[in-house]
């Protein structure tokens, strides 16, 4: 059984996932207005694996006989003003997810719950993925001068993830 301030911090963790999905479907449309179906589709998917990650901490606090306790989204900030600036602004926000776990395995450590630092290792490592997905694109736009060019050859990639 892990502790009411582990359930807290976990609770809090799944409010901040699901943001994260309403962050990115905000993204999702913004370069959908602008014709980049492709990266349009890159933010959509990335949406859906923000939900997934709040389903397996809902999972976890439920398989610890812990309830789940939702609270308010909040709005995202929609206000975008350019491609660069979106994956800019996502990598900026999954660092913050990145400490956010880290801070929840520092808790786990801190409690001797064994279990949940063991669960949360599965999200440690998430995260240095969806860093480096991240930076990965921002040197790309980098490299091609952050332009026109640039913005379509790299719409037309992100088309093909699934
Ligand atoms: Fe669920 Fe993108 O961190």
């Amino acid at each position: 059984m892990i502790s009411e301030k582990m359930a807290k911090a976990l609770n809090e963790q799944i409010n901040k996932e699901i943001y994260s999905a309403y962050l990115y479907v905000g993204m999702a449309a913004y370069a959908a207005s602008m014709a980049l179906g492709g990266i349009s589709n890159w933010f959509q998917l990335q949406a859906r694996e923000e939900l997934g990650h709040a389903s397996k901490l809902m999972h976890y606090l439920n398989e610890q006989g812990k309830d789940l306790v939702l609270k308010a989204i909040a709005a995202p900030d929609q206000k975008f003003t350019s491609v660069a600036g979106l994956f800019d602004k996502t990598l900026e926000h999954e660092k913050e997810v990145t400490a956010s776990i880290h801070n929840l395995v520092t808790l786990a450590k801190k409690e001797a719950d064994y279990a949940t630092e063991i669960f949360l290792q599965w999200f440690v490592t998430e995260q240095i993925e969806e860093e480096a997905s991240v930076s990965d694109i921002i040197q790309k736009l980098e490299i091609g001068g952050k332009g026109g060019n640039a913005i379509l050859v790299l719409d037309k990639a992100l088309a093909l993830r699934k």
